[in-house]
């Protein structure tokens, strides 16, 4: 049979039907599950036999949520957890050992690099960090006991792109395990495990729930790396609670529908900034003046929702731009039907030093944005209003 279309898989597959016919999948709001004997609770506990025991373990509902991801990614297998710093953790406790070695892009979320940083570091493990505009510098980073590789693509907030497959031939040829970070594309957009990708990770508090309302992670990849973390997570408790995997798996129904509009408003706004005297710079994978606007075309479907700009007054009209606005929500978040505005030198960045932030990109003129699904007309004028 002909493969079912990403659209038809994010509506479609879901939990079996229950004696109601509801049309709309329940939610499953239990701790436990009954047996109907002796002999079959103890057929489930020793693998013997399909069912569920304990929400921890599993759900219908976060089983429907990872298995749609699965789906989605174009991967053998997923697991949710409790939010997406719980699919980073877990991937990393669950693989890693004292005296492995981890190499990272420089360009990670905070809070992925204060674990690569700080935690790991206590266990006996190393991180060598890698500038991503540095491509050959990926391979010289390589030593005998790398375990495994980590990045996001495109990074936040300078929207810069690694070459997933450049990467992927190098940690295939070294049999390191491939990690990547696809919250900012989504698998609508790009689908890591194409490029060699071994563990496709999602913050499906961002782009995938779309609405702001819930946190959620997933792990996504082949099999025997997911079951891994899944005795990891059903050991030790960051498992996604059922509601969150409710709301997230019906989500998942409208992410392409979502995510095009995302996209052509992003677009749009990022067209407007390229002739607005107040910015210097713009930077958006889906415009042919994106430096790796050809990569962006190999890898990914279309520029993604978020787009960056330096506007010319620096640190002083960056803010009275943000305080001018009154569409675009203030807020450090992303991946929202709402749009958000956010000043990343004084915020998300604010703790690494001015240097290493320069270094990378981040200038105190730099916004990012966030685009949401308003008319993008009023997105336009909001920030002509407020950069006049
Ligand atoms: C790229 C990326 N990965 C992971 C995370 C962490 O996700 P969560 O907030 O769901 O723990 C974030 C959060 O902002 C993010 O932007």
């Amino acid at each position: 049979m002909k493969e079912l279309g990403f659209e038809t898989k994010a509506v479609r597959l879901q939990s079996q039907q229950t004696h109601q016919k509801e049309h709309s999948v329940p939610l499953y709001l239990t701790s436990s599950f009954t047996f109907d004997d002796a002999a079959e609770g103890a057929a489930i506990f020793a693998g013997e036999a399909e069912g569920n025991l304990y929400s921890r373990f599993s759900n219908p509902n976060t089983d429907e949520f990872a298995s749609k991801i699965a789906a989605l990614e174009g991967v053998e297998s997923a697991v949710a957890t409790a939010s997406g710093m719980n699919a980073i953790f877990t991937t990393f406790a669950a693989h890693l050992k004292a005296g492995d070695h981890v190499i990272s892009a420089q360009a990670i979320f905070g809070n992925s690099t204060y674990i690569l940083n700080t935690i790991l570091p206590q266990w006996g493990i190393e991180c060598t960090f890698v500038d991503a505009r540095e491509p050959e510098q990926w391979e010289k980073a390589v030593r005998p006991n790398t375990k495994l590789l980590y990045l996001e693509t495109p990074t936040n907030p300078t929207l810069d792109l690694i070459d997933l497959e450049f990467v992927g031939n190098i940690c295939k040829a070294n049999d390191i395990i491939y990690v990547v970070d696809n919250c900012f594309a989504t698998p609508y957009l790009q689908r890591p495990a194409e490029f060699g990708a071994d563990i496709v990770i999602h913050s499906a508090t961002k782009w995938i729930d779309g609405q702001g309302r819930v946190l959620g992670g997933v792990i996504a990849g082949k099999k025997a790396l997911v079951d891994t973390c899944y005795g990891f997570i059903r050991r030790t408790g960051p498992s996604m609670s059922p509601f969150n995997a409710w709301v997230l798996s019906k989500s998942l129904e409208t992410l392409a529908v979502r995510m095009d509009r995302h996209c052509s408003n992003a677009l749009a706004f990022a067209t407007f900034l390229e002739s607005h005297p107040a910015v210097e710079r713009v930077i958006y994978p889906g415009l042919q003046s994106h430096p790796q606007y050809e990569l962006a075309q190999k890898q990914m479907s279309a520029g993604g929702g978020m787009v960056s700009c330096v506007v010319t007054g620096g640190l002083e009209q960056a803010r009275n731009i943000l305080n001018g606005l009154n569409i675009f929500s203030l807020t450090a978040n992303l991946g929202d039907a709402r749009s958000i505005a956010t000043h990343p030198a004084s915020t998300t960045h604010s703790k690494t030093p001015k240097d290493v932030r320069e270094a990378v990109g981040i200038e105190d003129g730099l916004l990012r944005f966030s685009l949401g699904l308003e008319t993008v007309e009023d997105l336009i004028e909001d920030f002509s209003q407020a950069a006049k």
